[in-house]
């Protein structure tokens, strides 16, 4: 059962840069696909996007990703679009295309399904002329990578309704997107238009050698390009207005719009010579690097711009940080089956690059790290999920004690699991094995087998304090059954050596 409410599976129209990036976005949050693409050659592509999506995710969080949707590649539109709760269509940028495929999937998809299309500027009135109820068609323009980028614009065209627009955010919203819902349809949308400009002023300074490929990139990289993830256009120049704000900046800089600067409705003729121009430059800026490696920078560095605008808060960073809080509700939720089984999987991630010490080695802190994010996710499989918190209860560490084993480097994939040493009303006493590889054993991360070797271990006293008084109290019942399952399921698990090991005790195995 898909874990994201409400949708059941979506149907994908095309699977190549984008449509392959959707899949990953809704397989990786537990979401079946059903992918159609005339390409023989479309399930190897799709499953590389796949693979570096599934990379990238891994880094991007420690919150519990959800076992994999499926990816299920069928012969027709009709089939993809049938039993699916959203069909979102990234084929080739041609509106007969575009019509004849969005028509195929309204004819098998009930009137409730919201069609979606990941065109780039095409508009959403002409994509819906001609197919069975248009009025749940929208544009849903996402940004590569699609499993990494938030943003994804919803716009919808004369004859879609709002309640389709919202249905659609809804959706976007629920794999941790960031919809922007556009009142007004326009070619290009808005984000485009933007890049556009920037686009068309980039080729005029290549084109009258004021600079190169490179240069220009280093004058957005170093500077812009840094503000604008966090801060856009408006912010930034109200704040350089100082003071005295907005009205101050466009009085000082308004009347420098007159001068003959940009030349954006002018397009320089793409000759031949400054096509060579172009690719030469681009070339030696790659500087040998292939697509693939190109790629995996792009998503490092996008991984560490995300994590690090959520360490304060803003922008992309909070949308990360609403996300991994869903994240955290749906395992403690879905996984309370897992009480009843060993081992007790409790964390399953990679190293960040961050946590590495000058050495190379990951920082002996990240090992109670994880530990600690497994009795997180201990707690919230026995109840203390949100609600439980509200209402007054919660464990607190009153002590811990970590042994390290083995040590672990950047881009290993790493797990651990948890059992119960001993409860009472109050206290909670649980051990951790932090171990390489990942749930599954599939490394997932190319080439880390999930060999299991032990990395090093972890045991904490926990109390339950009642918020209101400040003082131990006994936990809710429904934990406590909880925690006497998980003693149950544990019986036959023979009591760790490294339990009850204090600083400096001779090793005993
Ligand atoms: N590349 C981007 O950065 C980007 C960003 C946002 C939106 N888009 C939009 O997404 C759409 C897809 O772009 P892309 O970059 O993924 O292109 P792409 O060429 O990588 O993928 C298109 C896929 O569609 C398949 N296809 C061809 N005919 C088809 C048909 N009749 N039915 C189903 N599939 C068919 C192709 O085999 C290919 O795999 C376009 O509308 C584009 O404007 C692209």
């Amino acid at each position: 059962m898909s874990p994201v409410p409400g949708l059941r599976g979506v149907g994908l129209l095309g699977g190549g840069v984008i449509g392959g990036g959707w899949a990953a976005r809704f397989v990786l949050n537990g979401v079946d696909v059903q992918v159609f693409d005339p390409d023989p050659d479309a399930p190897r592509k799709l499953d590389e996007v796949l693979a570096n999506a599934r990379r990238a995710c891994r880094r991007l969080t420690m919150a519990p990703l959800p076992p994999e949707g499926a990816v299920r590649f069928v012969g027709s539109a009709g089939e993809a679009a049938d039993g699916v709760d959203l069909v979102q269509e990234s084929a080739p940028e041609r509106l007969d295309l575009k019509q004849a495929l969005l028509s195929a999937a309204a004819e098998a998809a009930p009137a409730s399904v919201v069609i979606a299309s990941s065109t780039s500027g095409l508009l959403p009135s002409a994509l819906q002329s001609g197919m069975s109820h248009p009025e749940r068609l929208v544009v849903g323009h996402p940004f590569n990578p699609v499993y990494l980028l938030p943003l994804v614009e919803v716009v919808g065209g004369a004859q879609t309704t709002p309640a389709a627009r919202e249905r659609a955010a809804d959706v976007y919203r629920s794999v941790g997107m960031r919809p922007l819902v556009l009142s007004t349809e326009i070619d290009g949308f808005v984000a485009d238009r933007l890049l556009e400009a920037l686009w068309r002023e980039a080729l005029w300074l290549v084109e009258g050698s004021v600079a190169t490929v490179e240069e220009i990139d280093d004058a957005i990289r170093f500077g812009a390009g840094l503000r604008w993830s966090f801060m856009g256009t408006f912010l930034t120049y109200r704040i350089a207005g100082g003071e005295a704000g907005m009205r101050h900046f466009m009085a000082q800089f308004g009347p420098a719009l007159q001068w003959p600067w940009s030349r954006l409705v002018d397009v320089p003729e793409l000759t031949d010579e400054l096509l060579d121009r172009i690719v030469t430059q681009s070339e030696a800026q790659a500087a040998g690097r292939t697509v693939r490696e190109l790629e995996a920078q792009r998503d490092d560095a996008l991984i560490a711009v995300l994590q690090g605008l959520r360490s304060v808060g803003v922008g992309a960073g909070e949308v990360l940080d609403d996300y991994e809080r869903t994240l955290f509700e749906r395992a403690g939720v879905g996984q309370q089956e897992l009480l009843d089984g060993w081992p007790l999987r409790v964390v399953d991630r990679i190293v960040p690059t961050e946590w590495v010490d000058y050495n190379g080695h990951t920082n002996d802190s990240r090992y109670l790290e994880l530990s600690s994010n497994g009795v997180d996710a201990f707690m919230r499989f026995v109840g203390i999920d949100a609600a439980y918190l509200a209402s007054g209860g919660s464990y607190f560490t009153v002590e811990s004690h970590l042994t390290f084993v083995e040590q672990c480097r950047a881009g290993d994939a790493v797990h651990v699991d948890l059992t119960l040493l001993d409860h009472d009303e109050k206290r909670m006493h649980v051990f951790t094995w932090i171990r390489r590889g990942l749930r599954g054993g599939d490394g997932g991360d190319g080439g880390d087998g999930g060999d299991g070797v032990l990395l090093g271990t972890a045991e904490h006293l926990l109390l339950h304090v009642d918020a209101g008084t400040g003082k131990a109290a006994a936990a809710a019942p429904a934990v406590l059954d909880a925690l006497e399952r998980v003693r149950a399921a544990h019986a036959s698990i023979s009591r760790p050596p490294a339990a009850g090991r204090h600083v400096g005790q001779p090793r005993s195995r």
